[in-house]
């Protein structure tokens, strides 16, 4: 790698260890070059030759503003973010047609007029928002929508939080959800207050114990299991079903399976699964 002074080895090695202990990812062998190459990339936009350094400003409890930017901004590299609005669409289609029975069911929803969705690993906002308006179009009128979106990565959480997007190719929006819940600003479409206000956004690590007082009627974790094993999958859905309401949902990525993990969840359908 030209001009590139690449991280040492052992300390690839090293990094791969941190990833595991403390964002549950798992680091596949093939996927080390990559690893390697962002973390030489930042190395050099941080001025800094030697792997060692650079391993101890990351993990050693931050002393300036440099090492506080340092640690975002290796979090942000480590994690993927590729998301899109209506993703894995046919999940919002069995949401409308199941919402009545959910709310039915959902004791937050009878004892407090909310449904609470949790968007797990939300990246920059695009699957909360989605849940946002659509719930603005299904939900009955004496039902608010309270959505929880979370993910570990600063910067992810930040582009959501203004909610400012520039439509790619690969982002469907049906053109009535975009006429009543966006404004234009040059090449940019921002989402509306009524949509963002249904949404909290936090920073949160799912290896975390979970914090939640009240439980969840809807979940959503998707396209993030796929980065970590077994034990930290099936440790994480055991979470999820501790955090949820009886009878609610979970909802997976496409490429991801509960099939060879414990749990109690009762499969519903493909990357549906229901307590
Ligand atoms: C590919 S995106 C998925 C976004 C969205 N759920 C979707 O399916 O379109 C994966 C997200 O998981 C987040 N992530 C990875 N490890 C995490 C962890 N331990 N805790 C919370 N979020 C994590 C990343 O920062 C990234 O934004």
């Amino acid at each position: 790698m030209e001009g590139y002074k690449e991280i040492d080895s052992e300390y690839l090695e090293l990094f791969c260890g941190h990833l595991y202990k403390t964002m549950g990812i798992f680091v596949e062998e093939s996927q080390k070059p990559v690893l390697s190459q962002k973390l030489s990339k930042m190395m050099k936009e941080y001025g800094i030759t030697d792997s060692s350094q650079f391993y101890h400003m990351i993990l050693s409890p931050p002393i300036s503003q440099r090492q506080i930017d340092m640690q975002k901004k290796f979090t942000d590299i480590v994690t993927v973010h590729k998301t899109n609005f209506f993703r894995e669409n046919n999940h919002f289609e069995f949401l409308k047609e199941n919402i009545v029975n959910i709310v039915n069911k959902s004791e937050s929803v009878y004892n407090t007029g909310e449904l609470r969705i949790w968007s797990a690993a939300c990246s920059t906002g695009e699957e909360p928002y989605t849940l946002s308006m659509l719930m603005k179009e299904i939900l009955p009128t004496t039902v608010r929508a309270k959505i929880l979106a979370t993910d570990i990565s600063p910067d992810s959480l930040k582009k959501a939080m203004m909610g400012s997007y520039v439509f790619g190719p690969e982002d469907y929006i049906p053109l009535e959800y975009a006429v009543k819940y966006f404004t234009s600003l040059g090449d940019k479409k921002i989402i509306k207050d009524e949509v963002k206000s249904q949404v909290t956004f936090r920073l949160f690590n799912l290896m975390d114990p979970f914090p939640f007082k009240h439980p969840f009627d809807i979940i959503f974790c998707r396209n993030v299991m796929i980065y970590f094993d077994k034990i930290v999958q099936e440790n994480l859905v055991n979470k999820f079903y501790n955090a949820m309401a009886k009878g609610g949902f979970l909802f997976i990525g496409h490429s991801e399976s509960l099939m060879q993990l414990k749990h109690n969840f009762a499969y519903h359908a493909p990357t549906i699964y229901r307590k």
